[in-house]
């Protein structure tokens, strides 16, 4: 009997179901039929108090196509993983304990960058572990792609096209905050695809007057709608320049709810035009999978599946140049794969008369 532990962690998205089930039906035909899925509740929070349920393939069956996560997911963050949770439990020892006590033979992980550091560590305590690399954001580095990416970008993108139509009929200014704190993969992906005016990312600091300037030019050219597109972590120039700690802070300390906000407020003060704030939120991460998250997160799954028989453990699956490979953790953890702001794609973009703010 094969004995596999699986889990969900951090903000989930919406391939994480066809992924699981791209592994189970992975194991059933190239490994054994004779297999059970310990799926851990809530993610690395199941393996630490020992809170799973065991699962068989047709546990798995008909979740292609649904949203969220079947076994459930929370953040447990790495930089925390040696501090004793609230009731004193040592994270590590207990997911290691678990891990034994179940007899398992590998555990899949399923998540984003802190995850996969914990992935590696339990790689490095001696668990026979493999990686997915799910994301809406795209930022684990190693692959090309992350699973959920894709779908959260449609889901970016119609969101804009809804506001577009309504923002022409009342000439208005809208500023649409796209998930993405960190990195700005959905708002450069989302933002082109709209049709925006601007996108502005965190890994491009952006000068407020080269905003205006767009704005100015586009409506004297008559544009109607004129369209923002900014990530939640955009910054200014300004607020880039500061040290680490100091940047920390005024974000921290900023009175407005949020980027766009900020950035509204900014706008109004030099435009008559009717300037209004639109955030489409967790919506970018709920629903079905599109089709190309559903075709990867299947392909990703099946390799995963094809390590286990392999016993090639402490492995990322990943994607690159349209092939599904496998690299070690140790090789993508702690790393962030940010935009390049010389990459072709921000090249493509300005060529197209976006403005980024730089
Ligand atoms: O990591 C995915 C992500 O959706 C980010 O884009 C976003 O900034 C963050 O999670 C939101 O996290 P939470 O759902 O915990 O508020």
């Amino acid at each position: 009997m094969l004995r596999i532990g699986m889990l969900t962690s951090g903000g989930d998205c919406q391939a994480l179901n066809a992924t699981m089930r791209g592994v189970v039906r992975g194991i059933k035909t190239l490994i054994t039929d004779d297999f059970e899925v310990y799926g851990f509740i809530d993610g690395y929070k199941g393996l630490v108090y020992g809170n799973y349920r065991k699962m068989k393939y047709n546990d798995f069956a008909g979740i292609l196509n649904k949203g969220g996560t079947i076994l459930g997911t929370s953040r447990m963050p790495f930089k925390e993983i040696d501090i004793p949770t609230a009731d004193g439990i040592d994270k590590v020892k207990a997911m290691k304990e678990n891990y034994k006590k179940l007899k398992l033979d590998a555990l899949v992980v399923l998540g984003g960058n802190g995850s996969q550091k914990t992935a590696n560590r339990l790689a490095d305590e001696g668990l026979n572990v493999v990686g997915l690399p799910k994301t809406i954001d795209n930022d684990i580095w190693g692959t090309d792609v992350t699973f959920g990416f894709q779908s959260a970008i449609d889901v970016a993108t119609s969101y804009i096209d809804n506001i577009y139509t309504t923002a022409e009929s009342h000439s208005r200014i809208f500023v649409i905050e796209v998930m993405g704190h960190k990195v700005g993969w959905i708002t450069l992906y989302a933002g082109i695809a709209g049709g925006v005016d601007a996108i502005l990312l965190p890994e491009i600091p952006y000068d407020i007057k080269k905003v205006y300037k767009t704005i100015e030019k586009n409506q004297k050219e008559g544009k109607k709608a004129i369209m923002i597109a900014v990530a939640e972590g955009a910054i200014t120039k300004e607020v880039a320049k500061l040290p680490k700690k100091e940047r920390k802070a005024v974000i921290a300390n900023r009175t407005y709810p949020s980027v766009a906000y900020e950035l509204a407020d900014k706008i109004r003060e030099k435009f008559d035009s009717d300037v209004r704030v639109a955030i489409p939120g967790h919506t970018q991460r709920g629903g079905s999978p599109d089709a190309y998250d559903k075709v990867l997160s299947s392909r990703l799954g099946a390799k995963a599946a094809e390590l286990i028989r392999d016993k090639d453990f402490g492995k990322l699956v990943v994607i690159r140049n349209n092939v599904i490979d496998a690299i070690p953790l140790a090789e993508s953890a702690g790393k962030l794969k940010m935009i390049d702001p010389d990459d072709q794609l921000v090249k493509s973009a300005k060529d197209l008369g976006i403005c980024f703010g730089d």
